[in-house]
């Protein structure tokens, strides 16, 4: 892989810059490339609100944010320089004179640069905004390139892409007709961790495991996503969208991709994404018939009593659901996808179970087996390799070991921080193997539709579960 190029002149503008992604995802982790030098040696932060700030104003609100959500080991001294980065424009998203004054803002700083500067628009707003934004954005040809291959400008935007197929296709629609598809960064954070990007190279650089990885010897997969936090202060967001919505439309699929997808003719951003899409394009879509079979759902104790939930919600904090492939590398394999809030310990894993191997070298009455490999990335950052070995002595006997790779302790990371670092540092780089394509997006959806109408419909009764414990998971068994 190219060494990153570190002198690319970027300006990053944040839309919604005191929004709350903002605070806990982007700004922490532009503070940790920074300390990690592996900003543009040129970069500069043009915070965008309607706010009445001077750029003091909000590098003291960027301060206090820093203090609260990153890393509170560095001195004040050490954050002076990087705070100095950050700039702020007035303006709000409806007003076309506003996107003048921020051009204006532009050539000041290219002029003290000289050059023509990259300019890359981050949209931290509710998605109801995009359209507005976007728009004026190219509208205003604030997101014209300076010529062919100087100053590119390029645009980011956060899941959910849309609550459904319909209106997904809407914003798809119009970005794609307002840029090209080199100039959209779709960001879903799970496919920057560290373990995630682990997979493809431990399947593709080992022949070890992609040989036996599919139907002839596995025999199961789990994915799991099982939170200890609850929803927090988000509580009108999370409500409007449920947990299928918010980590299983996204984070889960794209995990069911890596693990499943088949070997890419090169590693480029094309040959990968191509192949995440292609295998997500064959997840057969559940019926109707099949809802009460292949999903369950249910809601903690307590969620309704949540700031900005409706004391009747009907919303799932937790879920599970069975999804097949119809491709024949998996054919009758099962693969669990599950997830929720407020489940006490936090077990973040894919789990493959391999099948019983026959005949077997086991004990005719002895425990019977069943290989794994499972990539976790909590409570520790691991992949473990279970397997039976004979047990040291004269009997003939079975024992369960261990293969263990511990990449970390989760606790030596904050949420957030790193993904992000490194989808910022990817997009200013100009490399989209991390983000979401239109075609991936599509087919998520295409998968996630019916199950969330279904519910919508009560066609699968919303279960109950008391937070802080771990009991729902046994009931969703029924499911498989
Ligand atoms: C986000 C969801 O995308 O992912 C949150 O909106 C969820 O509800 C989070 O808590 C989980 O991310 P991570 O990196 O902490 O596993």
């Amino acid at each position: 892989m190219a060494a990153p190029e570190k002198n690319i002149p970027t300006i990053f503008v944040a839309f919604g810059a005191t929004g709350d992604l903002m605070r806990r995802k982007v700004l922490p982790a532009l503070l940790y490339a920074y300390k990690n030098k592996e900003l543009p040696s040129m970069f500069r932060v043009i915070g965008f609100s309607r706010r009445e700030w001077s750029d003091e104003e909000f590098q003291g609100y960027v301060r206090g944010v820093l203090e609260e959500h990153a890393d509170k080991s560095m001195k004040d001294a050490e954050l002076e320089p990087f705070l100095k980065l950050f700039k702020f424009q007035k303006g709000t998203f409806e007003d076309a004179g506003s996107y003048q004054e921020l051009k204006k803002t532009f050539d000041v700083c290219d002029a003290q640069w000289g050059v023509c500067s990259n300019k890359l628009f981050y949209l931290s707003v509710p998605p109801e905004h995009y359209e507005t934004i976007l728009r004026h954005l190219s509208d205003s040809g604030l997101t014209d390139p300076c010529d062919v291959d100087e100053g590119w400008t390029r645009v980011i935007v956060e899941k959910p892409f849309g609550m459904n197929s319909s209106t997904a296709k809407e914003i798809d629609m119009l970005m794609g007709k307002l840029f090209k598809e080199e100039q959209i960064y779709r960001i879903d954070h799970y496919l920057a961790k560290e373990m995630l990007q682990n997979i493809l190279t431990f399947r593709f650089a080992n022949n070890l495991f992609e040989i036996p990885w599919g139907t002839e010897l596995i025999e199961s997969i789990r994915i799991r996503l099982l939170e200890e936090l609850g929803v927090e202060k988000r509580g009108a967001f999370y409500d409007s969208v449920g947990a299928l919505r918010d980590v299983g439309q996204n984070h889960l699929l794209q995990m069911l991709a890596l693990v499943t997808m088949e070997q890419p003719a090169n590693f480029g951003a094309n040959g990968i994404q191509q192949k995440r899409a292609d295998i997500l394009e064959k997840l057969h879509v559940p019926s109707a018939r099949d809802m009460q079979k292949t999903t369950f759902r249910a809601q903690y104790e307590g969620y309704r009593r949540v700031e900005g939930v409706q004391s009747d919600s009907q919303t799932e904090t937790y879920f599970k659901v069975r999804a097949t492939l119809d491709h024949p590398r998996w054919k009758g394999v099962p693969i669990y996808m599950e997830s929720g809030k407020r489940l006490g310990e936090p077990l973040k894993e894919i789990v493959v179970t391999f099948k019983h191997p026959s005949p077997c070298l086991c004990p005719p009455d002895g425990p019977h087996h069943k290989n794994e490999v499972i990539f976790r990335m909590e409570p520790r950052e691991e992949v473990l390799i279970e397997f039976w070995s004979k047990k040291p002595g004269f009997a003939f006997a079975t024992e369960r070991r261990e293969f263990h790779y511990l990449l970390r302790e989760t606790g030596a990371r904050v949420q957030y921080v790193e993904e992000y670092a490194k989808l910022l540092l990817d997009c200013i780089r100009g490399d989209q193997t991390l983000f979401v394509s239109t075609r991936e997006i599509r087919a998520m959806w295409r998968f996630t539709d019916p199950i969330i109408e279904a519910w919508e419909h009560n066609a699968v009764p919303l279960e109950t579960y008391a937070p802080d414990t771990k009991n729902i998971l046994e009931k969703a068994n029924t499911i498989g």
